[in-house]
């Protein structure tokens, strides 16, 4: 088959430089399913750099590099998108490694120095090194103290340190600032990358893209022009296990305080001066301040009760494992925001989101306004609708725009039609997984697709009169039957404004 050159050009320039990456908790569930399946993706892509070594860390005897590596192999075999071969696989394997300890003892730290300065000499991993912290949030800041002791925190002229912590940033605003002080001990801001997976997604990135590559969609992208906007993040899924979990996030903190609002900033951000992180995330920024803090008034909770979905009997939420039998945790929200700027003043955006809805889709609708005049009899555009412009994030990755168009007949009869573009049709390829593309761009300290504190700050803010109406008024959920879109109560909010929600 003929090498396309281009491709191979595409590929040298994202190779990234030699270096470690350390996973505390690299036998838990996130690196099982997601992380070393990446990286042994990007093994394949050939887009890990020749120096590399991976060194997991937990409290659990894996059995040595062996029993690590078998462990591994397993998780892959179950959860890598492209199969596991024995060749690659050894090529791969022999670049990772276990320890084992707990992050509270300075002999772990002792034990990872030894184990780094190792894969310097043997695997030349130049002295850089990243650790990603696949654990829960209150061993943060155990584990950045113990790097910043041991010394394991400190860049050099010729070497990076970089931090990656995951979602959740914190419970509340308060929290969440407490928890960028305790990472801010060891490491400094541009050291520090927030992982929300969504804007690993090429559906997200393009939406920069669509917007500020093209000529002819900036200049409508406004109040003139645009009635109101929709991002829908809808799952068929129950809480499949996670209940314990699910019990102290819920909707709003699971999915709209980090996902929603980074989408949305996205979506609302004005034009960057330049492709650089910091621009970009400046202007993302920028969105998230202008976003006014949501009143409880225009907000809707939900949680799901027993009903039909996925073709089957869903149990209720309560019944769920780990779930309270009183529990009064949303599994829905749905909320109408106002972002007070130029471009955007009294254009509502409505978020909603939820679990054990019809189907798995998650999308931005633009609606744009109606026509000024339309000089068609009543009759004949009777079944037009307004212009809409949907961003598909997933599944069916795309963009499909709404229009009016001609019925085929001797008379004028309007009907509106789908103009569609698909990723995998336009370029015959699916893309990556979110967190092959993230992992690299850590890798090469390109900070473009990571929230910064301030941003995650901001969304934070944006959510607080929630959090504090909640928890001085209570006031249980609506139910919704599982296998519906939500509540009643959600279309009536929208219904308010003379509006309603599309069906994806
Ligand atoms: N899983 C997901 O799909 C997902 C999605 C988004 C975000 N996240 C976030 O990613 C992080 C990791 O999640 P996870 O689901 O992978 O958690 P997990 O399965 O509980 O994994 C954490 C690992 O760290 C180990 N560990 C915990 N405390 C330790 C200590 N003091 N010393 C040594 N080892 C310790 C655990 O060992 P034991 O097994 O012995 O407890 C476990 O192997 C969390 O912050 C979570 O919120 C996860």
């Amino acid at each position: 088959m003929a090498v396309n050159p281009l491709r191979d050009e595409l590929r040298m320039h994202r190779v990234p430089g030699p270096c470690a990456m350390v996973i505390f908790g690299g036998q838990g569930d996130l690196a099982g399913r997601k992380l070393v399946p990446a990286l042994y993706n990007l093994y394949l892509r050939r887009l890990l750099p020749t120096g590399f070594a991976l060194i997991g860390i937990g409290r659990r005897d894996a059995g040595g590099d062996e029993g690590y590596r078998a462990e591994m192999r397993a998780r892959c075999e179950s959860f890598s998108r492209t199969p596991v071969t024995e060749v690659e696989w050894q090529g791969f394997a022999a670049m990772l490694h276990w320890i084992t300890g707990n992050f509270d003892d300075a002999a772990t730290y002792a034990a990872l120095a030894a184990r780094l300065a190792a894969a310097d000499t043997d695997l030349g991993t130049a002295g850089n090194v990243l650790y990603y912290l696949s654990v829960p949030p209150s061993q943060f800041p155990v584990i950045v103290d113990g790097l910043g002791d041991a010394g394991l925190a400190a860049e050099t002229d010729r070497t990076f340190r970089r931090v990656v912590i995951e979602k959740p940033f914190g419970s509340d605003l308060a929290s969440s600032a407490a928890l960028n002080a305790s990472v801010h001990r060891a490491f400094a801001e541009r050291q520090i990358f927030r992982i929300d997976h969504y804007l690993g997604k090429e559906s997200v990135q393009n939406i920069l893209v669509f917007r500020f590559a093209n000529g002819i969609f900036e200049p409508v992208w406004n109040r003139n022009f645009i009635d109101h906007v929709q991002i829908t993040v809808a799952e068929s899924i129950g809480v499949e296990g996670r209940g314990r979990f699910y019990e102290e996030a819920g909707a709003l903190r699971d999915i709209v305080q980090n996902h929603m609002l980074q989408v949305l900033s996205f979506v609302a951000m004005e034009p960057p001066a330049s492709f650089d992180a910091e621009a970009v995330r400046d202007e993302r920024g920028k969105a998230l301040v202008s976003c006014r803090p949501v009143r409880p008034a225009d907000v809707v909770r939900g949680q799901y009760v027993a009903g039909h979905a996925d073709g089957r009997l869903a149990r209720s939420y309560r019944e769920e494992e780990g779930v309270g039998a009183h529990s009064d945790v949303e599994t829905y929200i749905a909320m109408r925001l106002l972002i007070d700027n130029w471009r955007w003043a009294d254009t509502p955006i409505y978020l909603r989101t939820g679990k054990r809805l019809p189907k798995r889709v998650t999308e931005v609708a633009i609606q744009f306004k109606r026509v000024p005049h339309l000089p068609f009899s009543y009759a004949a555009a009777e079944q037009l609708e307004p212009n809409v412009l949907v961003l598909r994030i997933q599944p069916n990755e795309g963009i499909s725009l709404r229009f009016g168009a001609k019925v085929p007949s001797e008379r004028i009869q309007i009907r509106t039609v789908n103009m569609d573009f698909q990723y995998d049709t336009a370029f015959s390829s699916s893309p990556a997984e979110a967190y092959e593309t993230l992992l690299l761009d850590v890798m090469r300290g390109d900070g473009t697709n990571f929230p910064r504190q301030d941003a995650v700050e901001e969304s934070w803010r944006i959510i607080e009169p929630l959090l504090d109406s909640w928890q001085l008024q209570g006031g249980g959920p609506h139910h919704y039957e599982a296998g519906s879109w939500g509540p009643e109560a959600a279309d009536e909010l929208v219904a308010r404004d003379r509006r309603r929600w599309r069906r994806p």
